[in-house]
């Protein structure tokens, strides 16, 4: 593989406000070395995607973000989310996902009604205030761009909805718990181009409460939603900029090949 100058690309010096960052993150699966050194920024009420090819680590830094690699493989260096390393044992890992919460590839609503989608983890965590789980449900619903759609039918089943509603109401059982971070590993890949336009106007429309972390193959939905977009390869981030320069003035030879689709 060629040599490259990680500092110089890896690390944007942000004068933004930072939602959170990792510092040297590095991921083994037994022998595999699937994640060398990862350091990236994450500023405040922005987009940022992650890009790469199939392989390159981009699920696996995505779920270490929300400490959901941990049985699964050995993390090791930073993950700082509030002045904390909150890559530490001591840190409860609960805690930390109702701050930094995930939305998965494959839509996955509980076999409940709509509604109950949205109130079983705010029941867990304590409300049972009636008026506020009711407001709690329109409000998430409306930020998902899914209320309108299913006001009249919260008591339905959520397993009738089509694959790009219950996404949103996935990203709406997220939003519920008032997180400050999303992550989304591919939340459109399974939808059709109607439904991933509507799951990509809602990201843009969160942006304003919530800081966004999408991993996305598809490079245009990179270039439409994204402010900051990373560029992973084979386990390293090789590059980090505004996705405007990662587009049309890629600093390395790798992330160029990639985005002109020159990429084995
Ligand atoms: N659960 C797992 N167990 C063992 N190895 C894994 C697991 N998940 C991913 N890997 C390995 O980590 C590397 C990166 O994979 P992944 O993070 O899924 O990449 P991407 O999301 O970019 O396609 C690959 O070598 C893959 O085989
Ligand atoms: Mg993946």
């Amino acid at each position: 593989m060629e040599k490259y100058s990680f500092e110089e690309t890896n690390i944007l010096k942000l004068s933004r406000k930072l939602a959170m960052e990792t510092e040297n993150l590095q991921v083994f699966y037994g022998a595999n070395h699937a994640m060398f050194d990862a350091s990236l920024q994450f500023p405040k009420n922005r987009i940022t995607a992650l890009i790469g090819a199939s392989g390159s680590g981009k699920s696996t830094y995505l779920r270490c973000l929300n400490r959901m690699n941990d049985r699964i493989s050995t993390v090791k260096g930073k993950i700082i989310y509030q002045d904390t390393d909150i890559n530490q044992k001591s840190i409860n890992v609960y805690e930390v996902r109702k701050h930094i919460s995930m939305v998965f590839q494959r839509p996955n609503p509980f076999a409940k009604s709509i509604r109950e989608n949205i109130t079983f983890a705010l029941k867990e965590h304590g409300i049972k205030d009636k008026e506020i789980l009711a407001e709690r449900v329109e409000s998430s619903l409306r930020s998902a761009a899914l209320w309108d759609e299913v006001k009249d039918d919260l008591d339905k089943s959520a397993l009738a909805l089509s694959g790009g509603q219950a996404q949103r109401l996935c990203i709406a059982r997220s939003v519920a718990m008032q997180p400050d971070v999303l992550l989304l590993d591919e939340p459109a890949s399974a939808l059709d181009p109607i439904s991933t336009a509507k799951i990509e106007e809602t990201l843009q429309n969160l942006r304003e409460k919530y800081t966004i972390i999408i991993v996305t193959h598809n490079m245009q939905q990179a270039s439409r939603i994204a402010d900051y977009t990373a560029f992973f390869h084979m386990g390293h981030v090789l590059e980090y900029d505004k996705t405007n320069n990662i587009f049309t003035n890629p600093k390395i030879k790798a992330t160029e090949d990639y985005i002109s689709g020159n990429f084995g």
